[in-house]
């Protein structure tokens, strides 16, 4: 009896303890306004600020890029509001949000906004700051300011001062058009995506076995025999439960034209987001070769690949391919504005090159110990020919094998061995390990979810993730330059399923990249994000609610 009582009184406790917890994460979350990534300062005050059809933006300076900076906000209200607001230079006393440059703000992304009952103001030291400012102004108005058609409600604000600023420099995803492709639309939408969480980069991996989706002039061949495949493998889920391969037997492609990628660059300039495009060396080169078998180590000949996997036939290194390699990537420069091109390196078996005259002579010649230092001559040229242009390089952790070059950036991806390492090198590095950060992997029950490719990232896990290793000294660890999550898309076809992989782990890495580590809180965050659904369904943004129903 006795102990059926001290039960009942534990129970108690317990249940009394879980409200604590969870009205102090409501608190909490009250606190932050449900904004998503949680800024570094905020401060509630009484009192609200309404928008309304005078209300004014008046910014410091007029320039292109200030206006961009203010630009997607003034889009939502000209469709939600049915106007946009008067941008002028013209200071007023009340109803405006002010934008002003403020060199003295540290952070060039950083943003102090404060919502006074008579009016908001913004300072940053760069337009790309006054631009988080106005996302974080779109979070704290209603709702309907994300509907795509006029609502008649009252644009109010609650009066708050918030200031913020990112915890890292890289923040972003990466997606994979190759295994399957999205259109510049599709493209365009993500990038909307990342911007709306101020993340500030998205990577493009625009070439591998089963399609090359970007056109170069010069080759031809790349997009014209590279671009497709005959048919297209699928996964599907049996009645039973159990998940079967099979074929779509329909030409299966597609690129983008340099004036798409142009298209997709303005479009991701306008809010701050940077693209960094991947051209996959040596390995993941299938369709490359399918296009060109001379750049083979046989000669082929080579089809685009239908089945996902490492693939042995890589490109050869003979003299002829640095021409190629060489004529490809100034293209690609010449496209992209961006500082960094990212030049693959990972998954390049060596059976091909130990068993070639060309790529043997080579390691002779050059004096090299085998083909892993091959590979590394062979990323070290693509550097020094990247650099000559002005930019940088990153690659796979792979770039570390056999040497690293001098002034790549590592994208560690194969656990954080290959980040730390290139930090104590003194080697910039971005975080993406896949118990984290792919976000391919399943994220709730397989049973319940699309078929995927396998493992196991739910959403705790990837908001777990702090991207400086502890191994590092503090003088290594600002070679960490951040996070970003990939979305690989062997069994991912449909951009709907893609936005579903996307979020809300890209949130959570958003926040990881973003926040100060002190304020992460999971629960917070899960109590927030569960507001921001509300927003996704209105900007019609697919995600897994799986966080609603499932036991974590
Ligand atoms: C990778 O996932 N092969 C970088
Ligand atoms: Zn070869």
């Amino acid at each position: 009896k006795l102990k059926i009582k001290e039960y009942a009184m534990k129970k108690l406790l317990f249940l009394i303890c879980l409200n604590i917890l969870s009205f102090s994460a409501i608190a909490q979350s009250k606190e932050a306004l449900n904004l998503v990534p949680i800024p570094a300062k905020i401060k509630t005050l009484s009192g609200e600020f309404t928008l309304d059809k005078n209300t004014q933006i008046v910014l410091s300076e007029d320039n292109e890029s200030m206006r961009n900076a203010v630009g997607v906000f003034n889009s939502l209200m000209r469709r939600a509001a049915g106007y946009a607001l008067k941008i002028t230079t013209d200071q007023r006393s009340s109803n405006t949000i002010e934008c002003r440059i403020n060199p003295s703000i540290s952070n060039p992304e950083g943003y102090k906004l404060i919502v006074n009952k008579n009016k908001v103001s913004v300072e940053a030291q760069t337009p790309q700051g006054i631009f988080y400012a106005m996302q974080t102004l779109r979070q704290l108005l209603p709702m309907q300011i994300e509907r795509p058609f006029q609502s008649n409600v009252e644009w109010k604000v609650s009066c708050v001062e918030i200031e913020d600023e990112p915890r890292f420099r890289h923040r972003g995803l990466m997606l994979d058009v190759c295994r399957h492709f999205h259109s510049k639309e599709f493209v365009k939408k993500f990038i909307d995506m990342l911007a709306y969480h101020k993340m500030n980069t998205f990577h493009w991996h625009l070439t591998d076995d089963q399609g090359w989706r970007i056109q170069i002039k010069k080759y031809p061949r790349l997009t014209e025999i590279g671009g497709f495949r005959p048919r297209s493998m699928i996964l599907v889920r049996e009645e039973n439960g159990s998940i079967t391969r099979t074929w779509e037997n329909e030409r299966y492609g597609g690129y983008y034209t340099p004036e798409e990628i142009k298209e997709v660059i303005a479009y991701a300039e306008k809010r701050f987001v940077n693209i960094i495009p991947e051209i996959e060396f040596p390995g993941h080169a299938t369709a490359a070769l399918a296009a060109y078998p001379e750049l083979s180590c046989s000669g082929g000949p080579f089809n685009v690949e239908l089945t996902y996997g490492v693939f042995n036939d890589i490109f050869c290194t003979k003299e002829k391919n640095f021409e190629f390699m060489e004529n490809v990537l100034s293209e690609v420069i010449d496209l992209f504005p961006g500082k960094y091109i990212h030049i693959g390196g990972d998954e390049a078996p060596k059976v091909r090159w130990k068993n070639c005259a060309h790529c043997q002579e080579l390691i002779k010649k050059e004096g090299l110990k085998d083909e892993h230092e091959l590979q590394s001559y062979f990323i070290k040229r693509i550097e020094k020919f990247v650099e000559s242009k002005g930019r940088r390089i990153i690659g796979w952790d792979e770039i570390l094998e056999g040497g690293l070059a001098p002034n790549a950036t590592v994208l560690s991806w194969r656990g954080e061995e290959g980040g730390i390492a290139a930090a104590r090198q003194g080697n910039d590095v971005i975080m993406a390990p896949t118990s984290y950060a792919y976000l391919d992997y399943y994220q709730a029950n397989p049973k319940t979810q699309p078929p995927g490719i396998g493992g196991f990232v739910p959403l705790w896990k990837t908001y777990s993730y702090e991207p400086v290793p502890a191994e590092l000294t503090p003088q290594q660890a600002k070679h960490i330059l951040g996070m970003q999550g990939n979305i690989w898309t062997e069994y991912i076809r449909t951009t709907d399923h893609v936005e579903y992989m996307a979020f809300p782990r890209g949130a959570a890495i958003a926040e990881t990249t973003w926040s100060p580590k002190e304020k992460k809180n999971y629960e917070n965050f899960k109590a927030r994000i569960i507001e921001q659904f509300k927003r996704y369904d209105e900007m019609n943004w697919n995600y897994c609610d799986a966080i609603l129903t499932e036991v974590e």
